[in-house]
């Protein structure tokens, strides 16, 4: 199974500025027709109902090899002032019509998906990391939160599903300190949930492309590029048990 990691896309309402994300789509949708498409956050640019419309239309060609989570961007404007409202279409213009088996705002647990390919299972397991208050200082930088990570802590003690691989993704940077517009404030926490647990963890916000191999106990973690404009992704393989990363064209 390989999976490309894209992220950050800001789709905005008008879609002759959307040119570069939409051509990036393009190539991915003929060069990698079979890879599950994983996309970390800020699909859209300040959560109006056009601007998710936009990223729906164009990313329906995916429907049931793409994952999503959200980013600040997507629940408010400037990613720094959010709004319910907003953060409600997350669920109503691409959750649900894309088939995530889940969803964010509304329910609030870790959303899932299980694919199955000859030799490998592998859950991919999304996370709303947006900490969702008024306060603009707030908002702008991340968190689980109690209730997620009691969730994900009890997913992952299920007898089944040490036997899958696991992708969990989220979108803010868990390695950022300090930072009121960055950091995800329970990163401590997450980790000591996950330490040992999971086979790659994915994320982007800070648009910058980096890699770490064996941090929090997890092989590989992956920070992506805002991926409008950009040539090359993550990729991941996973192939009878084994685990690889590498960087492709899109
Ligand atoms: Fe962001």
């Amino acid at each position: 199974m390989k999976i490309l990691h894209l992220s950050d896309l800001h789709f905005h309402s008008d879609n002759s500025k959307n040119q570069d994300i939409l051509s990036t789509l393009r190539n991915v949708e003929k060069n990698y027709p079979d890879h599950i498409i994983v996309i970390t956050g800020d699909i859209v640019d300040d959560g109006s109902e056009k601007q998710y419309k936009n990223a729906r239309d164009a990313l329906k060609t995916f429907d049931g090899r793409v994952f999503i989570a959200p980013g600040n961007h997507d629940f408010g404007a400037i990613g720094n002032f959010y709004s319910r409202e907003k953060a409600d279409r997350f669920d109503e213009f691409l959750s649900i019509p894309l088939n995530q088996g889940g969803t964010f705002l509304r329910e609030n647990k870790p959303v899932v998906n299980v694919k199955t390919d000859e030799s490998d299972i592998v859950m991919f397991i999304a996370l709303d990391t947006n900490l969702e208050t008024y306060h603009p200082f707030d908002f702008a930088c991340g968190e689980v939160g109690e209730f997620q990570l009691a969730e994900l802590d009890m997913l992952l003690s299920n007898p089944t599903v040490p036997e899958m691989k696991k992708v969990l993704f989220f979108h803010h940077h868990p390695f950022m300190r300090n930072d009121p517009f960055m950091e995800l404030k329970d990163a401590g926490e997450l980790a000591r949930i996950i330490y040992n647990r999971i086979d790659v963890v994915l994320f982007g916000h800070k648009h910058v492309m980096d890699s770490w191999k064996n941090r929090w106990g997890v092989p590989y973690m992956l920070a992506a590029d805002n991926s409008p404009g950009k040539t090359s992704a993550g990729e991941i393989t996973i192939e009878n048990g084994a685990l690889s990363i590498d960087h492709v064209k899109i």
